[in-house]
């Protein structure tokens, strides 16, 4: 039994839900591509469908095997960088669904200093989507980010929620997200011009277990919630937040993410669609949910050095809701609670870890 099902299932806003992902019947025997499955997403959708009885599940990744966040022996585990054209026709052989998920990106700390990285995202996107075409796959998915909306509708933390629309006319966010709307963009012409069935979700702010908590990449919540647990094991009070935390976002918890992610693949949504939580609090708010969820009483400190982007952003769910009658409903609180627990397990077995290496007697 997974203990994170007790403490979601305990809140009546996070119902089980009786009915399957899916509208209609789905093959267990298709064979399913997920492309960038040794990240965050792509490791909790391989789960997904390996415990849906998905039996022809190709995991694709840039990384060695070894590093990726979850693996599954019952998956058929490929190391490719999918920049590059062969290796897209490779990853697709034989392929029925093919979700994209693979780029070079991370939080606010990533996306503001690797532009030029982010945008070359735009080859894998292009590769798969030509190899799509040429293999007669038969459902594409694009994994997009609220990143598309324009900046000036997101400039005050009182934000009016972001609905599809609000892409165009386009000032998307510098680097990420002009890459982010140019190859959602190409979906959209692949599937008009190339009959290439395509599906495009934005993905707004993710957050859980087994996603990036150090290293540069990470987001708010985990990289709050690391610093947090790093104040509670050291016995300091402090932290040290970017920006002033009134700025606002809205979270969404990856067992939402994983479940939205198909029942986008498998509906007959053609538009890009927000996939996100509704619920909007202020960094602050979520500081607050993260002392709650750690046990930890801060000293706040504000860096306005560090990147900020928006001043505000929030997902608007009237089109998913009118769509597929279901939005992410997991809460902040509930699903902080799982996250913060997870990264502090993790923190102290690196810990323990190092001190023993540091101690072992050496042969
Ligand atoms: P992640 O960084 O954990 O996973 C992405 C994976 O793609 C990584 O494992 C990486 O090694 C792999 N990758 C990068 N370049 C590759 C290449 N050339 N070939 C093959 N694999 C490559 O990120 P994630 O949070 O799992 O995000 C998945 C997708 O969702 C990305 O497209 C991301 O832009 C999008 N998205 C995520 C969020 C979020 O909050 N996590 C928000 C909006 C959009
Ligand atoms: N990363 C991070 N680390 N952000 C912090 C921290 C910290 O220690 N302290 C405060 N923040 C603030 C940031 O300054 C920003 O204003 C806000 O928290 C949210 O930062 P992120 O979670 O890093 O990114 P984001 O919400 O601006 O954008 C993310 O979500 C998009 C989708 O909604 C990014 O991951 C994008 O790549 C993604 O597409």
């Amino acid at each position: 039994p997974d203990p994170r099902r007790d403490i979601l299932s305990s809140n009546p806003r996070n119902r089980v839900e009786a009915e399957s992902i899916f509208q209609g019947d789905v093959d267990t025997d298709n064979t399913v591509v997920v492309c960038g499955a040794g990240g965050f997403i792509g490791g909790h959708l391989v789960a997904d469908l390996l415990r849906q009885g998905f039996n022809q599940v190709r995991a694709v990744d840039i990384k060695p095997p070894n590093q990726w966040f979850q693996k599954f022996p019952q998956a058929d585990n490929r190391s490719l960088d999918l920049r590059e054209k062969e290796n897209c026709y490779r990853a697709l052989e034989n392929a029925d669904h093919v979700y994209n998920l693979a780029a070079d990106m991370g939080g606010m700390g990533f996306i503001e200093n690797n532009k030029a990285l982010c945008m070359l995202s735009v080859t894998i996107n292009t590769h798969l989507l030509m190899a799509a075409r040429d293999m007669d796959i038969d459902r594409y998915f694009y994994s997009s980010s609220a990143c598309v909306y324009n900046q000036e509708l997101q400039d005050t933390a009182d934000v009016e929620p972001l609905s599809e629309e609000d892409a165009y006319p386009a000032l998307a966010e510098d680097g990420y997200g002009w890459e982010k709307l140019f190859s959602e963009r190409m979906c959209r012409h692949f599937r008009e011009d190339f009959g290439v069935t395509t599906r495009v979700a934005r993905y707004h702010n993710v957050y859980g277990p087994f996603g990036t908590y150090d290293g540069g990449r990470e987001k708010a919540p985990a990289a709050l919630t690391r610093k947090a647990i790093e104040a509670k094991l050291s016995g300091s009070d402090d932290i040290v937040i970017w920006g002033d935390g009134t700025q606002t976002r809205s979270f969404m918890y990856i067992d939402d993410c994983v479940k939205g992610t198909q029942k986008i693949m498998h509906s007959d949504i053609t538009e890009p669609i927000n996939l996100g939580s509704d619920e909007l609090v202020t960094i602050n708010e979520l500081v607050d949910v993260i002392e709650q969820a750690v046990e930890v009483d801060l000293d706040r400190e504000y860096d306005l050095t560090k990147p900020q982007g928006v001043d505000g952003r929030n997902s608007d769910n009237t089109k998913i809701l009118e769509e597929l009658g279901w939005e992410p409903p997991t809460g902040l609180r509930d699903g902080m609670e799982v996250t913060a627990e997870w990264i502090e397990q993790q923190m102290r077995t690196h810990r323990e870890a190092e001190t023993t290496s540091r101690f072992a007697v050496p042969h």
